[in-house]
């Protein structure tokens, strides 16, 4: 971590720009401000990084980072206090971009922000050796598309990802084949299902698909990634194994 060279802000100038910069996702801490004290899901993202930290390297000297989908930025600032030498963050959204900005700018974080679809990542023409994938999946009309996309073109080693899940979460092994006949084994609750939504769930009308536990580890090994741990219900840390391999 390394310090902007800005002067720091008083209490009442970072909460006059929190407000400013609208609707916080992450709860951060910036200088004793709250960022979305209210949240639905409580102390977020940090109750949710409590429970899954152990799993992430502590020390990410000499490591490259890509935080996709980086909303207020908690995720890469985590990343670049465990010593990541380069975090790449981008985010479809302007404004949550905007918001990282900010919060990285008075935790004296040096984070490369970018607006960027997750479609479009090849663009950013390296890899990284590690990639947060985390809660973007179910907001994609076309999710295997950009876990396809991540595997060949932004992943060199390590995959962090995490998908907001519904439906049963049990995984039944499955047998390699199923003749046409066979109909009873997709009513099976084990069966990778993936729930298309049409009109709104939880009034987020980018909330498009949504896997059950199944579905998500079929969907990452379908894209080439091994899952190697799975310290969360709904978080998965994963290596590259190769495209379709
Ligand atoms: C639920 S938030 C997750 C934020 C953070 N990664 C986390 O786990 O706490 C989803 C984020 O993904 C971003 N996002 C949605 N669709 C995206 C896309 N196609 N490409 C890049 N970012 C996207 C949203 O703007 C939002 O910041």
């Amino acid at each position: 971590m390394s310090l902007n060279a800005v002067a720091p802000m008083t209490t009442g100038e970072i909460q006059r720009r929190v407000s400013e910069l609208g609707e916080w996702f992450h709860n951060l801490n910036l200088g004793g401000v709250q960022t979305a004290p209210n949240h639905f899901l409580g102390d977020y993202p940090s109750c949710k990084w409590r429970r899954f930290q152990p799993s992430i390297p502590t020390d990410l000297r000499g490591k490259t980072v890509l935080d996709i989908g980086c909303n207020g930025g908690f995720y890469s600032m985590e990343m670049k206090r465990r010593g990541a030498d380069r975090v790449v963050s981008i985010d479809s959204d302007p404004d949550y971009l905007e918001q990282a900005r900010f919060a990285a700018q008075v935790n004296g974080c040096e984070i490369e922000f970018q607006q960027l679809d997750v479609y479009e990542v090849a663009t950013l023409r390296e890899k990284f050796d590690l990639v947060l994938f985390m809660g973007v999946l179910y907001h994609l009309r076309h999710p295997l598309l950009a876990l396809d996309l991540l595997n060949e073109h932004v992943v060199r080693d390590q995959l962090v990802f995490q998908s907001l899940q519904r439906g049963a979460s049990i995984v039944e092994p499955l047998r390699e084949n199923y003749p046409f006949a066979e109909t009873a084994i997709f009513n099976r609750e084990g069966y990778p299902v993936m729930h298309f939504v049409e009109r709104r769930y939880a009034n987020d009308p980018t909330n498009w698909w949504i896997p059950n536990r199944a579905c998500v580890e079929a969907m990452l090994r379908s894209s080439g990634f091994e899952i190697v741990d799975h310290p969360e219900e709904d978080v998965y840390i994963c290596r590259r194994r190769g495209m379709h391999g």
